[in-house]
């Protein structure tokens, strides 16, 4: 069968994977290539065990594969073969050099440009699908169109703002999906072709356009404020433990305000994902580079504050357990970085682990879907670490359970059963605040919520 259009996307990890599963099952008529570096990745998506694990995009991936959606390694012919090339690669933070610990590392996204440009025999448009700094579309243009094979590359901005967990409904159902280009002819034309992509699930008010420049920073912006939200509830959660006022109430009363909204006001551990630290610094980094040193301070503190609740909330254990937790056995109910993901990077389950792991404890760790990537995340402490699946053997002997991560099936535990087969007195520190603290308390544990007046026997 001949396509309508063939799409290709570079890089196939959280987003490439189901944006173009999504984008594959909601328009049979075009061809979709996902291709990766990474062979082993590739493999996994032709498999029955896909890579990543997202509601939905098993039975998504096994209704598309090999029927208009295919996982390849060849990135030479996809991109020859495709008229609209995604580019989703990842833009960590730079580890080396100028900018250091702050800016985007675009040594991948840059790669990827030159890549295009090698393999391509005929104009396209690309598609900035990974999150990057503002005016990043003008170095790619000068990278692509600097060529003397007479072909011309539009690139065109449409960030991604699916959230891990939700990924499919978010794909399916976006709020809003944004597309930016040049002004020019051109640069309408090649956004018009996207729009065109997405009309055929998502309504046409809800897919903005805009100048490329406004569609690069959205991104940025976008995560910025959902962070500045959690680090904010965060922050007012250590004056609750102060003051024995209790952040659900507080959350509960002010998200009752329109202009406040109840969403993204649930005090926890702190946040964590690939994104939001790494976006925020960068957003630093580029607000200093200009010159707007107040503006990289504001939005700096968002990530300090964060930083600053998992450290409290490892000195809050080892104060209350008597300030020692040395041969201590502690269960960590949770690793991913939030619920129905197995990804961890950058979960404050990482940095909550490693801080018992330097008092000397002895860290248990269970999640549902998280514990292949905490085994890399905690390879150094291989001989300290359990890996357990089993949340009740996790918690048989210990001292202390701390929840890390919102996962349902942490709700509904026989916590009467747990309390049996722990050290008396048991520790329960909910960093997610999921628990009925009152009743967890009569039965006999001593409870630490977040943001909540501490429930003890002693
Ligand atoms: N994960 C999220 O929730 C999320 C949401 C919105 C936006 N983003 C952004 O999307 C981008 C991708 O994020 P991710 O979480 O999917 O990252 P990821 O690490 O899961 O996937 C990126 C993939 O790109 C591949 N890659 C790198 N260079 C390549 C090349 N030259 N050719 C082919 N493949 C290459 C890597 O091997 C990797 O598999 C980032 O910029 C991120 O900030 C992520």
């Amino acid at each position: 069968m001949a396509f309508e259009k063939n799409i290709l996307c570079i890089g196939a990890g959280y987003v490439g994977g189901p944006t173009m599963a999504v984008i594959a099952a909601k328009c049979p008529q075009y061809k979709v290539v996902v291709v990766d570096v990474d062979k082993e990745k590739i493999k996994a998506w032709n498999s029955d065990h896909l890579p990543i694990y997202e509601p939905g995009l098993d039975e998504l991936v096994e209704k598309t594969r090999n029927r208009n959606l295919f996982f390849s390694a060849d990135n030479a012919k996809g991109i020859e073969e495709a008229e609209i090339i995604f580019v989703s690669v990842n833009t960590p933070t730079k580890t080396f050099g100028h900018g250091a610990g702050k800016a985007a590392d675009l040594q991948y996204w840059e790669k990827t440009a030159r890549e295009i440009l090698a393999h391509s025999k005929s104009s396209k448009i690309v598609v900035e699908k990974s999150t990057l700094p503002v005016r990043t579309a003008s170095a790619m243009e000068r990278i692509l169109n600097e060529n003397s094979k007479s072909i011309h590359f539009e690139v065109v901005s449409n960030p991604e703002f699916l959230a891990e967990g939700t990924a499919i409904q978010d794909l399916e159902s976006p709020d809003r999906v944004l597309i930016g280009s040049r002004e020019s002819p051109e640069g309408i034309k090649a956004r018009k072709a996207i729009v065109e992509i997405y009309a055929h699930w998502v309504p046409r008010e809800r897919i903005i356009q805009s100048n490329v420049w406004s569609s690069e920073l959205s991104k940025l912006t976008a995560n910025a404020f959902l962070a500045q939200r959690i680090s904010s509830i965060n922050s007012i959660s250590a004056l609750c433990e102060k003051t024995e006022a209790d952040i659900d109430e507080v959350a509960h009363a002010i998200g009752m305000d329109s202009r406040i909204g109840p969403k993204f006001l649930k005090a926890s551990v702190g946040f964590g994902g690939s994104c939001f630290k790494k976006d925020i610094l960068n957003l630093v980094y580029i607000c200093d580079s200009y010159g707007l040193e107040k503006v990289a301070r504001y939005w700096e503190a968002v990530v300090e504050i964060n930083e600053w609740q998992e450290s409290r909330f490892i000195q809050n254990m080892l104060e209350n357990m008597f300030s020692t937790v040395a041969g201590k056995r502690i269960a960590l109910f949770g690793f991913a970085f939030k619920a129905n993901t197995g990804d961890t990077r950058e979960s404050p389950a990482i940095y909550v682990a490693q801080g018992l792991l330097a008092e000397k404890a002895e860290v248990v760790i269970t999640d549902p879907k998280a514990l292949k990537n905490a085994r890399k995340d905690l390879k150094d402490f291989k001989k300290r670490v359990i890996f357990e699946a089993d949340p009740y053997k996790a918690a048989k002997g210990a001292h202390a359970v701390a929840v890390l991560t919102e996962w349902d099936v942490y709700r509904d535990l026989d916590y009467r059963r747990i309390l049996k087969s722990m050290v008396q007195p048991a520790f329960l520190f909910d960093g997610r605040n999921i628990l009925d603290h009152k009743k967890l308390f009569e039965m006999g544990y001593n409870v630490f919520a977040i943001g909540k007046a501490p429930l003890k026997h002693f």
